[in-house]
């Protein structure tokens, strides 16, 4: 067990060294002796980054459940898997023991079972954040079908898109869903995007809010009946290492989401590991993870990671306002929170209450905090730090993304020093480097570039569903050999890593990734609408928040601006969703464009941020004279 949990920075530093030399030895030794297998593997690791082609653990034989469930039944029966802790603070927190997670995920693979769900089939999972959602991942782990979670809040037309693009044949979703004083009609929503999404066959409908909803014969079920008539057992389907374990949407360059891929042997490998150290995880700790599992940090750290290592992980179906700004503090003390993780986003809006809404709470339970999701900026890790680590937990900052499946750059607790707004360290067997626009390598510390690695670790996302193309073409093309994230960072003197932010079309608004294409899609949808251009600016909450540019056709037509402004908004929030609105419209009457007709969007960046405009070069504009135009109707603070 030596490799597997880090013990001291001295410790760490032996470790990345043999790790990066000999990758498949140190991969290898780790997924042997960790995990339960039906047949082990012929060869460790066999890749070819040019193709994005990645064979983890060929030929191994697993399941992924029995390494999240079964082989903790022994001796780990009676402890608590899943604390689920409900929207409202009166409704009872409910648990499930080991044994108990068992049954239910048993019972929900017979159910799918009978469905007529058989291995390889996609399954849509729709649901908020209740324990159902957990279970019914795992039932398709179990019976070897892909699951494709949609986060809950994403609109008819989202989920429609994801449902079609995966050819879902069954649809897991509720009949609504609590969300701080709102609730979600989240069965509405799927039936008006199954009007659009033939290949799904059955509904299976989870009962959660008691509200009125239509269920269409012969296509929709309650999930319940048929759960207490299912048998409690069932056998896990022997799965191939590299089968398909999941697909999960994020956001891309151009309008269609793009659904990564993960396969079983290696994402198991990977987000077991990463757990375990990244959250110094003992037998006894109570770990809580805020994201929605509707995200891969759900996915990874709330779901798999834990439960491959037996722990106690809590499910929160809230917000962290409702009913006050206590929540998240109220929770951590109820369940003796040890390990609570959560998005710089939350930590800023909670940063600006009154702090007595945090310290009316005893959180001496609380061993280690983490960040995920953006870059954390220094006022908010301080905060963090004193208020919630009460200045005696490390505080985690972990860099990872859909597309990697586990966490790549972060500090280990107790291991490594912590530096404000710094991710630190490579986990062991990733290999950072970082790349300027020539494609060389920039040694020189403290210079930023695009932020690449050297070689594959066993949670790398294998394809893009149905379009490896593009994979190929978005992640290994612009750095030959390389894997490329998408984002900027910067090495100090110390070799700590630093984000500085994504270098592409993507941005991150409240934790969430948006591509500003498919936003600019929709917008271009509606009949006023000539074209539209979107960027981010920095805001005090979220992060970044989004500014549009949006040229109208026929301005005298379209007096009234301030309707128009919701009209858009409301449209992206039918087509995506409302985490996707803007915050600021400006109407112009043209955009800057390069003379190959390239919207330059530097310069509207530089307008949306404000403050002293340095545009750079501009020479190369169409039309000069639009700046100055757009500059003057400029949406200020
Ligand atoms: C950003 C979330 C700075 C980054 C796990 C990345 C971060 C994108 C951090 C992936 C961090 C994530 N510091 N930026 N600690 N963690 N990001 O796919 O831009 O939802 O590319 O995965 O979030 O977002 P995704």
């Amino acid at each position: 067990m030596s490799s597997y949990s880090i013990e001291s920075l001295e410790q760490y530093f032996k470790v990345y060294r043999r790790s990066v030399q000999k990758p498949k030895k140190f991969w290898g030794k780790i997924a042997d002796e960790n995990f339960t297998w039906y047949q082990k593997w012929d060869k460790v690791l066999e890749f070819d980054m040019q193709k994005a082609e990645f064979t983890w653990f060929k030929n191994a034989k697993l399941n992924i459940t029995k390494n999240c469930i079964d082989r903790h039944l022994a001796n780990k029966g009676d402890k608590n898997a899943l604390i689920f802790e409900p929207n409202d603070p009166n409704e009872p927190a409910r648990t499930y023991t080991y044994n108990q997670l068992y049954t239910e995920v048993c019972k929900l693979a017979n159910v799918l079972k009978e469905q007529g769900v058989k291995k390889g089939d996609r399954v849509c999972i729709y649901l908020p954040m209740i324990p159902e959602l957990a279970f019914s991942i795992l039932a398709c782990a179990r019976i070897g079908a892909i699951h494709s979670v949609v986060f809950g809040g994403f609109s008819a037309n989202a989920l429609s898109t994801r449902i079609n693009d995966s050819t879902s044949k069954v649809l897991i979703t509720s009949d609504g869903g609590y969300r701080g004083a709102k609730t979600i009609d989240l069965k509405k929503i799927a039936d008006e995007a199954l009007k659009n999404s033939p290949s799904v066959e059955k509904v299976l409908v989870v009962n959660r809010t008691n509200q009125e909803i239509n269920m269409q014969e012969g296509r929709d079920l309650w999930l319940q009946p048929l759960i207490d008539q299912a048998e409690s057992t069932n056998v896990a389907e022997i799965m191939d290492a590299e089968d398909p374990l999941f697909i999960l949407y994020t956001s891309g360059s151009t309008g269609k989401p793009k659904g990564m891929l993960h396969t079983t042997a290696g994402y198991m490998v990977f987000t077991a590991y990463t757990f375990k150290n990244i959250f110094n995880y003992n037998n006894d700790d109570i770990y809580w993870c805020t994201a929605d599992i509707g995200w891969i940090t759900g996915h990874s750290y709330i779901v798999y990671g834990p439960l491959l290592n037996g722990a106690t992980t809590v499910i929160f179906e809230g917000i962290p306002s409702y009913p006050t700004y206590s929540r998240f503090w109220e929770v951590i003390e109820k369940h003796q929170v040890t390990q609570f993780y959560t998005a710089p986003t939350a930590i800023r809006s909670l940063a600006k209450e009154k702090v007595e809404y945090v310290q009316k709470f005893k959180m001496k339970s609380l061993k280690v905090i983490g960040s995920v999701g953006e870059p954390i900026n220094e006022e908010a890790w301080h905060w963090y730090n004193d208020h919630v680590g009460g200045k005696v937990c490390p505080l985690v900052d972990t860099w990872w993304q859909t597309e990697t499946g586990g966490i790549l750059i972060s500090a280990i607790p107790f291991v490594t020093p912590t530096k404000p707004t710094y991710a630190s360290l490579p986990l062991p067997g990733i290999k950072p480097v970082i790349m300027d626009d020539l494609r060389n390598e920039i040694e020189v510390n403290q210079k930023s570039g695009s932020l690449c690695f050297d070689f594959p670790w066993p949670g790398i996302a294998r394809s893009i569903w149905g379009d490896h193309q593009r994979y190929i073409d978005t992640y290994f093309t612009k750095f030959p050999g390389k894997y490329f994230s998408g984002d900027g960072a910067l090495r100090d003197e110390v070799g700590y890593y630093r984000i500085t932010g994504r270098v592409d079309d993507v941005v991150i608004v409240s934790g969430h990734n948006l591509g500003t294409a498919p936003i600019e899609d929709s917008i271009n949808q509606h009949q006023a609408v000539a074209e539209s251009a979107i960027v981010a600016f920095p805001h005090e909450i979220k992060g970044n928040a989004l500014y549009g540019f949006v040229v109208i056709k026929e301005a005298g037509l379209w007096r009234d601006q301030n309707n128009l402004r919701k009209e858009i908004n409301q449209l992206i929030s039918d087509q995506i969703g409302a985490i996707a609105k803007l915050d600021k419209i400006q109407f112009v009457t043209g955009l800057p464009k390069t003379r190959s007709g390239k919207i330059m969007r530097r310069i509207l960046r530089a307008i949306a941020e404000g403050g002293d405009y340095d545009f750079g070069d501009t020479t190369t504009l169409l039309n000069p004279e639009i700046v100055e135009e757009i500059k003057t109707g400029r949406i200020a603070p």
